[in-house]
């Protein structure tokens, strides 16, 4: 395995690897991996020849300082990890390598970036863009990994290949848990032990409103996790919206759309977390 820092590097490696017909897979990442995202480096590692993993913290994607100055960062073990996944390349550009310049360019999302995350995080989606773009034009992937814990992101990215008229092919891929049920993510290492020991209550009551929703109306299924989880005093809910999911529509009735997902964002002392649920 190789870590590259230049681009330029890493677009005349993959210009040899596509000269020799190589099927090329990217996973990006923040770093800080679990194995949330060692699923992703695994199932890259498996579908293609060549697996390429980017660990970039991308600062136009933070709407807020503070979350992006104790975005953990530990990139020693994440190239063990990576290794150990048998990862064949890592891609960690400095900030400078990625934005020489600001990059300007505003990716209309439509209705996708003005709900949930897009309301909640201003920008936050357009950066998610600006870095993947920039990762698909640098690595001309076949195929480009992402977790549906971001299930908003998924939906966005889709939208981005149809924007920027990329034949990439967005592969999605199972949202992966901690033991007590809690979804993993680099944030949980920020929580307390209190907020750490009731975080888990956010997937209980998913669950739980998953086995008695169709006995419900979607109205009341919403109320109820929300009240549930608001009832922890350790959890706040930032929103909780059950929607169709392709078009991320409020959903009013279970019967009137095929796919049917509860997307959850907490507040959980100073961290975010991030959750859902497919009902149908
Ligand atoms: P990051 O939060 O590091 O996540 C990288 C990828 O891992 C994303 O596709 C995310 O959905 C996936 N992932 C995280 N936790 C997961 C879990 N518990 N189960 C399954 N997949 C999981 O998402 C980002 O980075 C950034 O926005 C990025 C796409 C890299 C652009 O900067």
């Amino acid at each position: 395995m190789q870590v590259i820092e230049k681009k330029q590097e890493l677009i005349d490696l993959v210009k040899n690897f596509k000269k020799e017909g190589k099927k090329i897979g990217l996973v990006p990442t923040m770093g800080a991996l679990h194995e949330g995202h060692i699923s992703l480096v695994e199932k890259c590692v498996k579908d293609n020849d060549i697996c390429i993993a980017s660990i970039f913290v991308n600062p136009t994607q933070f709407n807020n300082k503070k979350d992006l100055d104790t975005y953990p960062r530990d990139i020693e073990k994440d190239v063990n990890n990576l290794k150990s996944a048998k990862c064949d390349y890592i891609f960690t550009p400095s900030v400078e390598e990625i934005y020489p310049e600001e990059d300007t360019r505003i990716f209309d999302f439509g209705y996708l970036d003005t709900v949930m995350e897009g309301a909640n995080r201003p920008g936050h989606f357009n950066g998610v863009g600006q870095i993947v773009s920039k990762l698909f034009e640098i690595i001309q992937p076949n195929n480009a990994y992402f977790g549906m814990k971001d299930f908003q992101q998924v939906a966005v990215i889709n939208k981005l290949v149809e924007i920027i008229k990329s034949d990439v092919n967005i592969v999605k891929c199972p949202i992966i848990r901690e033991v007590d049920g809690l979804a993993k993510s680099s944030r949980n290492q920020l929580l307390t032990d209190k907020h750490r020991k009731n975080a888990p209550h956010i997937y209980a009551t998913l669950t739980k409103a998953f086995k008695f929703a169709p006995e419900k109306s979607v109205h009341e299924v919403k109320e109820w996790v929300i009240n549930e989880i608001n009832n922890n005093p350790f959890l706040e809910v930032e929103y909780f919206e059950i929607i169709d999911d392709t078009e991320l529509t409020p959903v009013t009735d279970w019967n009137n759309n095929e796919g049917i997902v509860g997307c959850i964002t907490i507040q959980a002392g100073n961290v975010r977390l991030i959750d859902n649920i497919t009902f149908k």
